[in-house]
């Protein structure tokens, strides 16, 4: 008797608890692992001259191609799935009936039939509107138009929505205006994924309630927008590491912090720079938006973006979001717990002079002592694959990483390390095929 209702005080708590945990999130069964995609953005901006740039200007063209090559070129296969339009897509005016509308020249066959085409690729159609009354690029804003706007996207068969916070209004306006844009997107009965970037807009004036963007986000951007430049990926990984307290833990299924694209395969980044940004993105659980052009990408870009392991890093299924453990001089460790008790873990060398250098730190760092305890084996993924073999629980480990690059590691806890007992020695020499 007493273990039945011992069973079942357990179970209602049990309940109770992922009810609890439900209310949190936007429950719309979406983002339940960070969302891989692409988007046009950062690569392609606001060009709407087609006559003097055919091959960039933002038209159904582009992303037809796009969408061509994420499933020629191995992008879907990866995960990648969104194919998304940002900004300057609309016609400067609403329609005789107030609805948005895309620019005649540059989509003369409608988003409804861009959509059709993507989804035949078997892909997702992302777009972008303003909770504004402009969008940042001065096109139409949803203000006074949510249910409409929503509902226009949803007959066009839209699968995200990037709903940006320019020309907002006042802060209680911008709050409202997310949240009804929200309510009007599930009202529709659609699946949209909605990408939010509330807490940027808000944070100049007031400390944003993540718990409550996670209620009606899937993704939100907390920083300023990603430059193809080192000093921009620097500073967002620098903002998200000071201000990780109170962002960290409200990421999970449904709902990520989204520290901006994928600046990867462009123009501005070293390839360690570029390994740095993959690396610490799956980190930090963000969503994988890429913004390049995927008819000229070299062959390293690529393999870095479809790199497998990488991808299982930010798609784990425990959807936790890493963290820094320590900076230390110019060196800065990363970790992100996994499913399974395994840990991803980035080594990140921020001097910009000289050449590689090693970093020295005990497993016993790793997940609060217990990532490698009493054993682990430890699997280096960037910048190649490379097994590190067995390590105890205070085993020294020397990570040479070069200059602004990042050594990403995946340590996988093991019950019995087979051939030596966890003793206590910080000292322990490490073995040579991990120098
Ligand atoms: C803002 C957003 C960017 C992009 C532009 C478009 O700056 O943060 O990501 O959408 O607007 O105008």
């Amino acid at each position: 008797m007493g273990t039945a209702v011992g069973s079942w005080r357990g179970a209602t708590l049990a309940w109770v608890l992922v009810l609890l945990a439900g209310a949190e999130a936007l429950e719309n069964g979406l983002a339940r692992t960070p969302t891989m995609g692409w988007l046009h953005w950062e690569r392609f901006l606001c060009s709407t001259d087609c006559a003097r740039e055919p091959l960039s200007c933002i038209s159904e063209q582009l992303f037809m191609k796009m969408a061509d090559l994420m499933v020629s070129d191995g992008w879907k296969d990866v995960g990648y799935e969104y194919v998304c339009i940002d900004d300057c897509w609309m016609s400067l005016t609403r329609d005789d009936q107030d609805r948005l509308q895309p620019d005649p020249e540059r989509f003369p066959s409608g988003i409804r039939k861009l959509a059709d085409y993507v989804h035949s690729k078997g892909l997702k159609l992302g777009i972008y509107a303003d909770v504004g009354n402009k969008t940042c690029a001065g096109f139409p804003g949803s203000y006074g138009y949510y249910d409409l706007d929503a509902q226009t996207f949803a007959n066009w068969g839209v699968d995200l929505l990037k709903f940006d916070g320019c020309n907002y209004g006042t802060q209680d306006q911008l709050a409202e205006g997310y949240r009804n844009m929200s309510l009007a997107l599930n009202k529709t009965g659609r699946s949209i994924v909605y990408s939010c970037e509330w807490p940027l807009y808000m944070r100049p004036m007031q400390k944003p309630n993540y718990t409550e963007i996670k209620h009606y986000c899937n993704h939100w951007r907390n920083f300023a927008d990603i430059y193809d430049a080192w000093n921009s990926v620097r500073n967002t990984l620098e903002w998200t590491a000071l201000h990780q307290d109170s962002i960290v833990d409200v990421a999970g299924p449904g709902g990520w912090n989204d520290p901006d694209m994928l600046v990867i395969g462009n123009f501005g980044l070293s390839w360690d720079q570029q390994l740095t940004q993959m690396a610490l993105w799956a980190i930090m659980a963000a969503p994988l938006l890429m913004s390049n052009d995927l008819r000229h990408i070299s062959p390293q870009a690529k393999w870095l973006l479809q790199n497998k392991d990488v991808i299982a890093i930010n798609q784990d299924p425990l959807g936790k979001q890493g963290y820094r453990i320590s900076k230390d001089n110019n060196f800065e460790l990363w970790e992100r717990p996994l499913s399974g008790g395994a840990y991803a873990v980035a080594v990140l060398n921020r001097q910009e002079i000289g050449g590689p250098q090693i970093f020295s730190f005990s497993t016993s760092f790793l997940g609060n002592g217990l990532a490698c305890n009493p054993a682990c084996s430890i699997q280096q993924i960037l910048p190649t694959s490379k097994d590190w073999g067995l390590h105890n629980w205070v085993s020294l480990l020397n990570v040479e990483v070069n200059p602004t690059g990042t050594v990403l590691l995946k340590v996988v806890v093991i019950g019995e390390f087979p051939d030596e007992k966890p003793v206590m020695n910080i000292n322990k020499k490490p073995s040579p095929d991990i120098l």
